[in-house]
């Protein structure tokens, strides 16, 4: 047995840097709502840390503060305010110029750069993401905006000229759909949500925004840069329990975009209250149970730095980790070897400790459902087969690796999204593509291998199976210009820094027979600036 990695895992109040220490608890009350930050004078959450404390008492769980508990009422308020700002599509927002639109992103972008320090230092105390990924998701943030930014410009330029297709002259411009419901997960709090908020404002949308379950308190340090950035009601940030106030948007049949992440299941309920779906554009990322298939001619030591990284990154708590590991029965000894070695030397530790790769998990009760799949496991003939596998103190769970794992045990279908890593050995290739078919996940696939007729048989096969197949590389989403996307259970449409504009847009073409009055006309509309829509502006 190798030393106990969690015997001085949570710090004392004076081992914690002072620049990552909390100036006491956050009892935040306000909300955003048309333009103006209200004061929520009902119940509160209280947002738990991950984190636990060393103290003489024993481990104390850190309480971060509280966030308001809004009732349906307060946030049929804000989506009061999102569909008078839209105002049936004759609102400043959805009207104003693309390069107008444009600007107030950019101003915004400006003050959130302004609060990457306490974001970066919130999303470590509420989800215990460590520093230098807490770090990237702000960074990554901010370029997806600039992406998207460049993007919008690209697609407007190509707006800004007219077609000629059988003698129907026609410009056609993507505008907006009206209010959008954006929810982001706890994984990913700011970045995920941004993927989506931001495509919506920035083509012309008024959003609800509620942020995730986990990841909450880290949205408060940008509300003044919504309220000042944009017109009032265009963006509406609200807080409480989904049952009570997402139900209710949702029954409103008020809202015509539903950006969410999260469970299919969450998605399927949400989606049926609306009284009008066929009115109810979706994004949807939702489950997945990714796998990583290791054939026997492979790169070993390429396969499993991958499957280090792609399964236990941010303790696995990632939609696109690997989340079941099939691999070959010639090479498992050695995988499950070097895969130790590899896992014994990540540390535990702190999310702001130099170098720490496993922290504590956000959700209550995580560590029960996860040795809870390990002991089903060990129930039916798996065996934990790294040292300190499935070890608990408080919120955090040292990695446990599983094998042989069998259809029979739970952890074979159900998404674990966390630090268990369960491994399958397969002699017949069809035992991996029997899974891959049969299973009700259709996200990504990571394919190990060198011989070439092996590869391409699957990725033949994979194609109409999953969103994206990695060859010798572990599941991601970025980079975010590709399109990220899923099947099944897994996704419904597509994003990307593109893609999003066109899922929160729809095109409208103007069209007219190509003939001399309707050529004045058009020209003197374009002349005399009388329509935004009509115009050949290009934005440089
Ligand atoms: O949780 C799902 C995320 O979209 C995954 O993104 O692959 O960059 O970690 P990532």
């Amino acid at each position: 047995m190798s030393q106990d990695p969690l015997s001085s895992l949570y710090p004392t109040a004076a081992d914690i840097p002072e620049q990552y220490r909390l100036s006491g608890q956050v009892e935040q009350r306000d909300y955003l709502v048309d333009g103006e930050l209200r004061r929520w004078d009902g119940p509160l959450a209280t947002v738990r840390s991950p984190i636990f404390l060393n103290t003489p008492e024993g481990d104390q769980q850190v309480i971060l503060g509280s966030t308001p508990l809004l009732d349906a009422d307060t946030a049929l308020t804000a989506l009061d305010a999102a569909v008078r700002a839209y105002d049936k599509g004759r609102g400043a927002w959805p009207n104003l110029r693309v390069a107008e639109r444009i600007r107030h992103v950019e101003g915004f972008l400006a003050r959130m750069l302004e609060q990457r320090d306490a974001v970066v230092k919130l999303l470590m105390w509420e989800i215990g993401k460590n520093l230098k990924d807490s770090q990237k998701e702000f960074d990554r943030t901010c370029d997806y905006i600039v992406d998207t930014i460049n993007a919008l410009k690209d697609v407007d330029r190509k707006s800004s000229r007219f077609e000629l297709e059988q003698d129907t002259l026609g410009q056609i411009r993507r505008v907006p759909l009206g209010v959008a419901l954006c929810m982001g997960p706890y994984n990913y709090p700011l970045n995920e949500t941004f993927t989506t908020l931001i495509p919506a404002l920035i083509m012309g949308n008024t959003v609800v925004f509620k942020p995730a379950k986990f990841g909450v308190l880290l949205i408060r340090p940008l509300l003044e840069a919504f309220r000042d950035s944009f017109p009032a009601g265009v963006i509406n940030v609200i807080y409480g329990s989904g049952r009570e106030t997402v139900s209710a948007l949702m029954a409103s049949g008020k809202i015509d975009i539903f950006a969410f992440i999260g469970t299919h299941k969450a998605a399927s309920d949400l989606k049926k209250l609306h009284p009008k779906p066929h009115r109810l554009r979706s994004a949807l990322g939702l489950d997945a149970k990714n796998p990583g298939i290791v054939l026997p001619e492979v790169d070993l030591d390429n396969a499993v730095n991958e499957a280090i990284t792609g399964s236990l990154s941010f303790n696995g708590q990632r939609c696109t980790a690997l989340k079941i590991l099939f691999v070959h029965e010639n090479v498992v000894g050695s995988f499950i070897e070097k895969f130790n070695q590899k896992l014994a030397a990540l540390k535990s530790g702190m999310p702001w400790e130099p170098g720490v790769s496993l922290t504590p998990l956000p959700e209550q009760g995580k560590t029960d459902y996860l040795s809870a799949l390990v002991k089903d496991a060990e129930a039916q003939g798996a065996k934990v087969v790294n040292p300190n596998g499935g070890a608990i103190r408080g919120s955090f769970f040292y990695p446990a690796v599983l094998f042989p794992v069998t259809p029979q045990m739970r952890v074979y279908q159900e998404e674990q999204f966390g630090p268990v890593v369960p491994i399958v050995p397969f002699r017949d290739l069809e035992t991996v593509i029997d899974y891959v078919l049969e299973s009700d996940f259709g996200q990504q696939a990571s394919i190990f291998g060198t011989d070439a007729t092996q590869v391409g048989k699957l990725v033949d096969l994979f194609a109409n199976q999953v969103g994206r197949i990695n060859i010798n590389a572990q599941c991601q989403r970025g980079p975010d210009t590709y399109p990220f996307n899923g099947r099944k259970n897994s996704a419904e449409g597509t994003l990307s820094v593109f893609d999003a504009l066109r899922t929160f847009s729809i095109r409208t073409l103007v069209a007219t027979k190509f003939q001399d009055a309707n050529k004045t006309l058009i020209s003197d509309i374009i002349h005399d600036r009388k329509s935004n829509f009509l115009t050949t502006d290009y934005i440089f």
